[in-house]
């Protein structure tokens, strides 16, 4: 018998797909649709053998390094049902697999999106070698509003920046060719709108104009369907009461229609068959069936695609031609990420593809890229005079919490603490006193009343979270300098991770002021996945460094920055508030008619406590000379400014571009958009010109229709250190 055109490596993929379609039955065709999960249990329970030799699995989430055990199931799906097709194995690979880096706000504050494809390219080489081919990252949302926890796996608040950090993050995931064994598919996640919950919780509905999708959700995600994403994941909200897995306009007018994706899009967990309990589907049938035919293509975990499916086809509620589709496009990526070819995981790969020194040496340079230094009085970097340093906090020495909200394969042991990062660094030359101080227990506990509320139960809880104030206020006396190590523990941030308060947890505070009052100079570190309502802290610091979760290489990335050895680069992708009452915050909100005198009523500010864009550094910058050079023969004109470093340490300065369109009748405008960067190295005393021509991808919006205009017209245009800052220069555009 001859070979059958779709197993056939000299003929087209479309050819064989084509091939391979007209041979599939209906059951066939909606076992690739289906996505299962593969349990704890080890071995694999007898079901899913079953279920896969029956054809009715197309895909695994697939959340560990057992490529021996996944390639037993492999075999099943190649060589024990009917037409061999290969299963795609995919896992939550966010910020690292086996080296974990920064978390992805943090690696959006180098403003350096290179980073992140390098990030991702060593990621997609140790998943690989784990057996995985399908990465459930980047995630494209956009931060609006902090309580809710997954901010800690955006790219921030800023769209521009957003998209530059996701489309190389495509990059770096799925390289040249996503069918070696370097590289997999990536998936974009979550499409869409859902970043803007109501109240910061997680799942909840959001309420977002075409205009606000158009223009800042939408724009990360086309960045990164352009670099190539092969997937895409619809998200758990519905936009205006229509769910995300089932929005035609979303995932089939936008995606496919005007962008031209043709790669496949998966649920995420379960959200098919919840489009009933939002009261949008009537049951499971009707789920399946509005999600397929709104463009939906894979179903995880809720099984409604491959139970009701069929029947639905065969009455004529629901066209064959439309399961065609979305087979062919999960065929078309398991072809295009090699898996016809190459079924097999090489079983050996793991241990020598995995923290490979160079991918340590890279996480440690990670650390001091992302972390961000909020406040200096000249404490940092630690004075060669200090003798003695008291190590103060439960974030000094916990190797877990480094980790960050999702660690993929990711492993305590590998985990470098401040505490051994700075005993590396200083060895005898430093005595060091580590002291936790208190637990980060987040969980109160809670007593339900007679009317049948719950509220906190202030009696009960303490002991479990002793607090040691003595032996932390003993420490910090005799020590020269103290670093208190506080913030918020992963596992109240990612997923479900919402919060309606942003300080940090458990008695931290009561720590802190404690150790602060000792009156010696305090040096803060803050490991945090999102920014933190802070502002007593702030103050009482001397020195603060925003470490978000850092991933392996915390220690030895942080006591580089400490010691002075790397200076600190990194500016805020989020925007720090001073209260949560203030959340959402960002800088690119609306201009209104009216003033409200920059404070509420209760004495907080409107602004923020620092603003996008802001990070210090141990050398100061001076701007001149900015203006607006017009452009000669068709060239746009340019936005101009020299940069000087003033100080007498080199450094890193993150030059910034925003721009604001005074009048557009498509709808306004925000306050200020980022429209370019540049990240320069100065030594002392030197100087730079820095450019930014303003051509249409800096002056333009993209309208309802999804077209991108530009206006003529004025512009204020700013080339400053953050957002917030600096004089606008007026630019007509003609
Ligand atoms: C639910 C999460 O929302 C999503 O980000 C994740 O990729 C899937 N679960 C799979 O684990």
């Amino acid at each position: 018998m001859s070979t059958p055109c779709y197993k056939n490596s000299k003929q087209p993929f479309e050819k064989r797909i084509k091939d391979l379609l007209s041979r599939m039955t209906l059951e066939e065709k909606l076992g690739q649709l289906n996505q299962i999960y593969r349990g704890h249990e080890n071995p694999l329970p007898p079901e899913f053998a079953g279920q896969v030799r029956k054809g009715e699995v197309g895909s695994f989430i697939w959340g560990y390094a057992q490529p021996e055990l996944r390639n037993q199931i492999q075999r099943i799906a190649v060589e024990e049902t009917r037409l061999g097709i290969p299963i795609i194995f995919g896992n939550d690979i966010i910020h690292g697999a086996r080296t974990i880096f920064p978390i992805a706000p943090a690696l959006a504050c180098s403003f350096d999106p290179e980073l992140f494809e390098r990030a991702q390219s060593i990621a997609a080489k140790e998943a690989r070698a784990a057996g995985i081919e399908w990465v459930f990252a980047p995630m494209c949302d956009l931060a609006r509003d902090i309580r809710w926890g997954r901010v800690a796996e955006t790219c921030g608040e800023d769209p521009f920046l957003s998209s530059l950090c996701n489309a190389a993050q495509v990059r770096g995931f799925q390289g040249k060719d996503p069918s070696s064994n370097k590289n997999l598919a990536a998936c974009l996640k979550h499409y869409v709108g859902y970043s803007c919950p109501r109240g910061g919780r997680d799942y909840s509905d959001t309420e977002i104009t075409e205009w606000t999708l158009r223009n800042s959700h939408l724009p990360s995600f086309h960045a990164a369907i352009d670099a190539g994403a092969l997937t895409v994941m619809s998200s758990f909200n519905a936009i205006g009461g229509v769910p995300a897995v089932a929005n035609r306009h979303t995932l089939t007018e936008i995606l496919r229609d005007e962008w031209k994706f043709k790669g496949f899009v998966v649920s995420d967990w379960n959200a098919v068959k919840e489009t009933v309990s939002w009261g949008y589907a009537k049951d499971d049938a009707d789920a399946a069936r509005l999600s397929i035919c709104a463009g939906n293509d894979m179903d995880m975990l809720s099984t409604s695609y491959c139970r009701t499916i069929a029947k639905q086809v065969k009455d004529g509620l629901l066209p064959v031609a439309v399961v065609n589709e979305a087979v062919r496009r999960v065929l078309r990526v398991k072809f295009m990420v090699g898996l016809f070819e190459k079924p097999y995981a090489d079983e050996s790969a793991y241990e020598s593809a995995i923290l490979r020194p160079e991918h340590i040496e890279f996480a440690r340079d990670c650390v001091t890229k992302s972390t961000v230094l909020l406040k200096n009085d000249g404490v940092l970097p630690i004075s060669k005079k200090v003798r003695k340093i008291a190590l103060i906090g439960p974030f000094g020495d916990d190797q877990s919490e480094m980790l960050g909200c999702w660690q993929g394969f990711g492993e305590t042991k590998d985990a470098v603490t401040l505490a051994q990062g700075l005993k590396v660094k200083f060895g005898s030359k430093i005595s060091l006193t580590v002291v936790k101080g208190c637990s980060v227990q987040t969980q109160p506990r809670m007593k339900t009343l007679q009317d049948g509320s719950t509220v906190v139960d202030e009696s009960a809880g303490k002991d479990d979270d002793a607090v040691n104030l003595s032996e932390a206020v003993r420490a910090a006396k005799a020590a020269d300098l103290v670093i208190m190590a506080v913030g918020e523990p992963r596992g109240i941030t990612g997923e479900g991770g919402s919060r309606a308060t942003l300080t940090i947890t458990g008695r931290q505070q009561e720590l802190f002021d404690a150790v602060a009052a000792c009156g010696k100079p305090v040096v803060t570190v803050v490991f945090s996945g999102r920014p933190l309502s802070i502002p007593a802290v702030i103050e009482k610091s001397s020195a603060v460094l925003f470490a978000w979760q850092p991933g392996i290489q915390a220690g030895n990335g942080l006591s580089d920055l400490l010691s002075g050895d790397v200076a600190p680069s990194a500016r805020l992708s989020i925007s720090v508030p001073y209260e949560v009452g203030q959340v959402p915050l960002y800088y690119n909100h609306y201009v209104t008619g009216r003033r409200t005198g920059g404070v509420y009523r209760d004495g907080v500010p409107t602004a923020a406590r620092f603003w996008f864009g802001y990070g210090l550094t141990y050398t100061k910058f001076e701007y001149s000379d900015i203006k607006i050079v017009s452009g000669k023969k068709g060239k746009p004109a340019e936005a101009v400014a020299t940069i000087r470093n003033k100080g007498r340490r080199k450094g890193v300065e993150t030059v910034q571009l925003y721009i604001r369109q005074l009048a557009c009748n498509e709808a306004a405008r925000p306050m200020q958009e980022l429209r370019g960067f540049k990240r320069v190295a100065l030594k002392p005393g030197e100087s730079v010109k820095v450019r930014f021509p303003l051509g249409g991808d800096v002056l333009g919006y993209v309208d309802c229709k999804g077209r991108t205009c530009v206006d003529k017209g004025d512009f204020h245009v700013w080339i400053t250190p953050h957002a917030r800052c600096g004089e606008a220069l007026v630019y007509v555009h003609k």
